[in-house]
């Protein structure tokens, strides 16, 4: 087998290992086919963030973030998804989002 071969053979073979737990998953685990939905929420931010933070990822990250975390890490969190993400929030839009974020997955969600 040349070396050409060998490479058409690995990825053949990562190819159906990936398929398999793909299969295996749709049998076992009943995802939401468009993934982890934000929490719903009457404050204004809710409809802010399901704009600006679910566009590259879903609310699964959100969900593994500490709910001990005060504001200024939800604050700063938002702040680097636009800057170093360069993700699309408005800056008018950013206080309530981190209100939102804050209340809801933060240390100020109600007890
Ligand atoms: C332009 C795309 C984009 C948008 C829009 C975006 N994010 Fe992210 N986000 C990312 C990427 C890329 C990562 C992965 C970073 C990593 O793996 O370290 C990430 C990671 C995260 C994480 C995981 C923890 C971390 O710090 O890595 C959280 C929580 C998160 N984003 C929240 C948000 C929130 C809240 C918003 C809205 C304000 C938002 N994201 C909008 C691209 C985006």
């Amino acid at each position: 087998m040349n070396s050409k071969a060998l490479i058409v053979a690995a990825i053949a073979a990562v190819t159906f290992s990936f398929s398999g737990v793909a299969m295996a998953g749709a049998k076992s685990i009943d995802l939401p086919p468009d993934g982890v939905q934000l929490k719903p929420s009457a404050l204004p931010g809710y409809a802010k963030a399901q704009a600006s933070c679910v566009v590259c990822h879903s609310a699964e990250y959100l969900q593994y973030q500490p709910p001990t975390a005060p504001r200024p890490y939800w604050d700063a969190m938002v702040k680097r998804m636009k800057t170093v993400f360069k993700a699309p929030i408005d800056e008018a839009d950013m206080p309530a989002i981190v209100d939102y974020l804050a209340k809801t997955y933060g240390n100020e969600q109600p007890k």
